[in-house]
């Protein structure tokens, strides 16, 4: 719902959930887990630490160490296990029994951070997925081939049409998040495919093509993988997140980095955008001219692809200039967040 203010707008929306967010752990989770509070009620917490969630008892006590940082914060986690050759078609019905676990996470192995220990073959796999079909457990993919001869922009697509397209063939009940998704092709799969097939999409591949890394100097703070892609590819997934299709959600896919492990000869991939990154999508769905929309992707598409109740409480996004620190302080390192010094023409707070 859009309501003016005098002089300026203001839009309350049911407080939003981010689908797909790294909080690493540690006394790093004292720097994401209130940045991801400010704005968002429930998170799906990605498992790629060192050693990986794999287990439900893993994710259980990776859980606990969450809410013990989350006291006093409006902030639930939920939960996703990270899917190896190893794991066994018996840990499905652990996890779904847990009642904590929303997704089992596949990283094809050696695509990203923290994927070493993901799948090789997508056949090895296919006995998990078979379960996790029957049980209604959510596939949650990387979408991207690790292979050294695809090229590092053609990933995302030849993952699609290689590995993706097969699973949902063979799996034709089992639901699938296409995570983060960065071309028009991603778009086009994820909108001609079945009902049981979505996708998230984050702030900076919805701001930003592939110039904003490599088009000027090397900007280091805009790489992450998949990596940002063309203008069109870049216009396709604003159409499809302020559109209508209820199959495109929020996951910020936030992703923290000491500032020297990002600014190095050999850098890490991923944007921390938590800090701002409600913010960040309403200057999209602003420029689009359907800032109403927001709230469908943020708030409501979601919770409904994952079956849970959408939240009960409401945030308001004001039109206040504000500036975005240049550095943040993450367990004593250094940490720059996406849009670092920016002035940002939004602001959320939550609604008592
Ligand atoms: C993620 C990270 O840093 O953990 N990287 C990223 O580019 N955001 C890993 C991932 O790809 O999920």
């Amino acid at each position: 719902m859009v309501i003016c203010l005098a002089m300026s707008d203001a839009i309350r929306l049911i407080r939003p959930d981010d689908w797909h967010l790294h909080l690493r752990d540690g006394e790093v989770l004292w720097r994401t887990v209130p940045d991801a509070a400010r704005c968002f009620a429930r998170a799906l917490v990605m498992p790629n630490l060192e050693p990986p969630v794999a287990t439900t008892a893993l994710a259980r006590s990776y859980r606990e160490r969450i809410l013990e940082v989350a006291h006093g914060l409006d902030f639930e986690p939920l939960m996703t296990l990270y899917l190896s050759e190893q794991t066994p078609v018996s840990e499905i019905a652990l996890a779904c029994e847990s009642g904590l676990i929303q997704a089992v996470k596949w990283y094809p192995a050696g695509i990203t951070t923290g994927a070493a220990a993901g799948v090789r073959r997508t056949e090895s796999i296919y006995p998990v997925l078979e379960a996790m079909q029957e049980e209604g457990m959510i596939l949650s993919v990387h979408a991207e081939s690790p292979l050294p001869e695809v090229d590092a922009f053609d990933r995302e697509q030849h993952f699609i049409e290689q590995e993706l397209s097969c699973v949902l063939r063979d799996f034709p009940s089992l639901r699938i998040v296409v995570e983060h998704i960065s071309t028009a092709c991603a778009v086009d799969f994820v909108r001609t495919g079945p009902p049981t097939l979505a996708a998230t999409i984050t702030a900076h591949h919805l701001l930003h093509n592939r110039n904003a890394l490599l088009g000027g100097d090397l900007r280091a703070h805009y790489f992450c993988r998949p990596l940002l892609k063309r203008e069109e590819d870049r216009c396709a997934l604003v159409a499809a997140a302020t559109g209508t299709d209820r199959k495109f959600f929020l996951g910020t896919y936030s992703a923290p980095h000491r500032r020297g492990d990002k600014e190095s000869a050999c850098g890490c991939a991923g944007c921390y955008t938590a800090p701002a990154a409600l913010e960040l999508y309403a200057i999209v769905f602003e420029q689009a001219g359907v800032l109403d929309r927001l709230e469908d992707f943020a708030s409501r598409r979601g919770a409904d692809f994952y079956g849970l109740p959408q939240n009960t409480k409401y945030m308001e996004l004001r039109r206040q200039r504000w500036q975005l620190p240049a550095t943040l302080d993450m367990a004593g390192e250094e940490l720059v967040p996406l849009a670092a010094g920016e002035v940002l023409a939004w602001r959320a707070e939550p609604l008592v």
